[in-house]
């Protein structure tokens, strides 16, 4: 069964996509959800509802066309315009009062006759979040990445912080990386498996070799990325559920802005069923802006706090206040939210890493420094917290590797980040 849903309600795609044997598509425009009922082959049913902020008397044509087509109508209506639905009634249209996506769904569900299938597997989604940019999260997305690549799983790294792509320069994505923002503008139709690979970039320098995984992107180009290029958050939520259901990944990580207000990507990740990490460096503004983020995600998905995991950040060298003076605070203060781990700070792979000509992982420039054997430990923990079981173990660093790697100057970056590790 083909359904039509227009509708800008939170959470309402992922809610019906549960239904066995239900395809739907959830056009951005009316014109859009129009062009699908005059097309060939008509969807077998419509839901529209007063979120997207449709002028009633076009709204109500379209629920006209609908009909004539041979479509079902289902009908929302929550805000001052629920008057019509008398009317809508005696037209035989199917009419609801409701803004909880989960009970519309079921509502939708029961006047379909549809029925939640055995659950197909999602790909496990985590987004890195913040409230406050220069935080880390790109730097945390592309040891995350990295480190989930050397456990054989393949990864798909989605920039989604497209007015300042960090991933771009941290990858060396060349400008001539397909941008996903020209498949944003095709429409919902296209926001599917088929619709999204050609968009994917997979650069040669993460494919998968040595039995690791591969790590691919999708990029929102910055060229493609005007202001009239926006993504609107309902185009967003729509594009996200077509990129759950990609099977030729085992996680996805999502690099996401920090305007948390306006582009709550992190915070419907969590209410869509995924994980968020929020990179926490102890500074007393770095840890105003976690918790800015954690008092949203207590909001607006207080259920679902316990998929939340702060990834605590070394500091820079002189600042006072440490990891563990934090990390009691925010136990505190949060008890649902858990430590993924510490990052240590490695300014010098850093550096060599962004100073390196073309890309190379800081952990091939230290594979046996405390920070790359911290990556892995934060890699393992992320795995057991989504349920991935890694096809390897994590790579050793036996005693005669690190003395070989002592002798090449890499315990510098074990002795200044051992206290942390
Ligand atoms: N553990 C670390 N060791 C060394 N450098 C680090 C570490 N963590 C972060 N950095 C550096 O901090 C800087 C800011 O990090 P990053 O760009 O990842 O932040 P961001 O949260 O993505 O910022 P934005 O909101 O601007 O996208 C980067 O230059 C990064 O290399
Ligand atoms: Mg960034």
């Amino acid at each position: 069964m083909e359904l039509v849903l227009f509708s800008a309600l939170d959470g309402l795609p992922m809610a019906v996509e549960g239904f066995r044997d239900l395809d739907v598509i959830v056009p951005s425009r009316l014109d859009q959800a129009l062009r699908l009922l005059s097309g060939p082959r008509v969807p077998d049913a419509i839901y529209l509802d007063d979120t997207r902020g449709v002028a009633l008397p076009d709204l109500w044509r379209a629920v006209s066309t609908a009909q004539e087509a041979g479509a079902r109508v289902l009908l929302n209506m929550s805000g001052s315009a629920r008057n019509i639905l008398d009317d809508a009634r005696s037209a035989g249209v199917a009419v609801l009062t409701e803004r909880d996506p989960t009970a519309v769904a079921a509502w939708i569900g029961l006047q379909l006759g549809l029925h939640r299938g055995a659950t197909t597997r999602n790909t496990p989604i985590i987004a890195i979040g913040a409230a406050k940019g220069g935080i880390g999260k790109t730097f945390a997305t592309c040891v995350l990445a990295e480190g989930l690549r050397r456990r054989g799983l393949n990864v798909l790294v989605w920039d989604s912080d497209i007015s300042n792509p960090g991933l771009v320069p941290a990858f060396r994505v060349p400008s001539s990386a397909p941008s996903y923002l020209h498949l944003i503008q095709r429409g919902p139709s296209h926001w599917n498996p088929t619709g999204i690979q050609p968009f994917i970039y997979a650069p040669e320098h993460t494919r998968s070799a040595n039995n690791w995984g591969a790590i691919n992107f999708l990029i929102g180009s910055h060229t493609v990325a005007r202001a009239e290029n926006d993504v609107r958050l309902p185009d967003w939520q729509s594009f996200y559920q077509g990129v759950t259901t990609l099977d030729t990944y085992d996680l996805v990580l999502i690099d996401t802005p920090p305007d948390y207000l306006r582009r709550p990507y992190a915070t419907h990740v969590l209410q869509a069923g995924g994980t968020v990490i929020l990179p926490t460096p102890p500074g007393a503004r770095e840890r105003m802006g976690v918790g800015h983020m954690l008092d949203h995600f207590r909001e607006h998905a207080p259920e679902r706090l316990e998929h939340c995991a702060l990834l605590f950040m070394e500091p820079e060298r002189g600042v006072t206040v440490t990891v563990n003076d934090v990390a009691g605070l925010f136990g505190r203060r949060y008890p649902q939210v858990s430590a993924l781990g510490v990052l240590p700070r490695a300014p010098k792979l850093a550096s060599l890493a962004d100073e390196h000509d073309g890309y190379i992982s800081m952990i091939d420039i230290g594979p046996h420094s405390a920070f790359t054997q911290a990556v892995h430990r934060i890699t393992d923990a992320l795995c057991t917290r989504v349920g991935i079981t890694p096809r390897l173990p994590i790579p050793r660093s036996g005693p005669i590797a690190r003395a070989l790697a002592h002798m090449r100057g890499e315990r510098a970056y074990t002795l200044t980040t051992a206290s942390m590790a």
